[in-house]
């Protein structure tokens, strides 16, 4: 937000001092917005599952949620994970992550700080949460009604106006097999 002088001539410097912390209290409270703009759930092997969805969903206006849901077809033993995160600045530019791990080994082990803490975020979304390998025929995978809650994300990392985006990649048997990208835009009223 930007606040340019206006016309409006202040005669007395009390009346200049209470417009003034007006101001302030009025942009310490404006909100930050943080919501999810794309979602792509791309999938490269039919034989090993199907999405069965794949959607953003609006709450109100300031607010909306991610859906996806996931049907095996063939068990799975080991699934290799990689996790990318970009921001927007003349096309998607990477940033601060590429991450790759084995799934299995972090869900049995717990392995690695920074996706336990993105693990810890989604897991009240996900209905069973001690998911292991092998990943079994049938199983259905899901993840409803994720919003994107910034604050919970900016205790730990310095985060800026913009729009980024993450990309996980499941690859089985060295072949990506599905990615899952989804953008969010995040808007800091405070630094504008
Ligand atoms: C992340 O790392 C992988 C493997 O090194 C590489 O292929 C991929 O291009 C990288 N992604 C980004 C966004 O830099
Ligand atoms: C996961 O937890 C549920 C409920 O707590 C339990 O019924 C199920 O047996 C557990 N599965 C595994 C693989 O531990
Ligand atoms: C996400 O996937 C869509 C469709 O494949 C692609 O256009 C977009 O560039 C991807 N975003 C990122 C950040 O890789």
């Amino acid at each position: 937000m930007n606040c340019h002088a206006s016309s409006v001539q202040f005669r007395y410097p009390g009346v200049m001092l209470a417009v003034l912390i007006f101001g302030l209290v009025l942009l310490s409270s404006l909100p930050v917005e943080s919501k999810f703009k794309s979602l792509h759930c791309a999938n490269y092997d039919k034989s090993l599952g199907e999405i069965l969805l794949c959607r953003i969903k609006a709450i109100n206006r300031y607010r909306n949620s991610i859906s996806i849901q996931f049907r095996q077809k063939k068990t799975v033993n080991n699934v290799q994970m990689r996790l990318e995160l970009f921001k927007r600045a003349n096309g998607w530019r990477p940033f601060l992550y590429n991450i790759s791990f084995n799934l299995c080994d972090f869900l049995s082990k717990r392995n690695n700080m920074i996706i336990g803490l993105g693990y810890e975020y989604i897991k009240p979304y996900i209905p069973m949460t001690n998911y292991t390998c092998p990943f079994k025929k049938n199983h259905l995978i899901k993840c409803t009604d994720l919003e994107f809650d910034i604050e919970k994300f900016r205790v730990r990392f310095p985060i800026e106006t913009g729009e980024y985006a993450l990309q996980l990649s499941f690859i089985v048997q060295r072949k990506v097999t599905l990615t899952l990208n989804g953008s969010a835009e995040y808007f800091n009223y405070r630094e504008h």
